[in-house]
């Protein structure tokens, strides 16, 4: 028998409404999207952990050659397979795998994107490694990560509590520059940071990574 992820029976439970939650900062989403697009181009096969529900994934996928969205809750790829099957996309799939292991798939990728996943994977260094073992040389390692450390900080006192109610997953909490020596350490370059966000202070940071040599 197949042992159930840790992190995936939270997100199943809560994939239905998640699914129908409003993105909070539309304009700064928009920003991520479409600074991405930028860096894909229209040739590239993109690989995309921890895709949720498929929105992002069904942005991009008319603007790339292909693209695979994983996520290691089957509730999140059920949601995200029924909205490809309601549209007309030729060119994306969805699976379930958990973002520290290959998605099988024996290819390489020129892209690894992973939005708001991050700080939820109970293993950062695995997933880096993971998303470096499938790239191409000089491939791209795209994420925009929630940096706790860089909250406020009774939003990081109300975690536990969340959590404890079953109402949050598991987070880890680190900032920004912690981030960056971890991708760094990878194997990767970080390329580009940015923050998309609409407020004064964005606590999620946007890097750009290429697989190093
Ligand atoms: C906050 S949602 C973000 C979804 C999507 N990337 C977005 O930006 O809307 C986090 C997603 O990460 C997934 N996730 C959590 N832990 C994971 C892991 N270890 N491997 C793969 N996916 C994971 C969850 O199932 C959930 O779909």
């Amino acid at each position: 028998m197949i042992a159930t992820n840790p992190d995936a029976p939270f997100w199943d439970r809560v994939a239905r409404k998640y699914a129908t939650d409003p993105i909070r900062d539309l304009a700064g989403y928009e920003r991520t999207v479409a600074r991405t697009r930028q860096l894909l181009g229209a040739a590239a096969t993109v690989l995309e952990i921890g895709c949720g529900t498929g929105t992002t994934a069904l942005k991009l996928a008319p603007s790339v050659s292909r693209l695979l969205g994983t996520d290691v809750s089957a509730e999140m790829i059920a949601i995200a397979r029924e909205k490809v099957a309601a549209g007309t996309f030729g060119n994306v799939a969805f699976s379930v795998a958990p973002a520290s292991s290959d998605p099988g798939t024996g290819v390489l990728y020129d892209a690894v994107l992973a939005f708001n996943v991050l700080h939820l994977v109970s293993d950062r260094a695995a997933t880096s490694a993971a998303a470096r073992r499938v790239l191409k040389p000089g491939g791209l390692f795209i994420s925009k990560t929630p940096c706790l450390s860089e909250m406020n900080p009774l939003i990081r006192m109300a975690v536990p509590i969340a959590r404890w109610l079953g109402k949050a997953p598991s987070v880890s909490v680190f900032d920004s520059a912690t981030l960056e020596t971890e991708i760094a350490h990878a194997g990767f370059t970080i390329i580009e940071r940015a923050r998309h966000g609409s407020g004064r202070r964005d606590p999620r940071i946007f890097l750009v990574a290429e697989k190093s040599e």
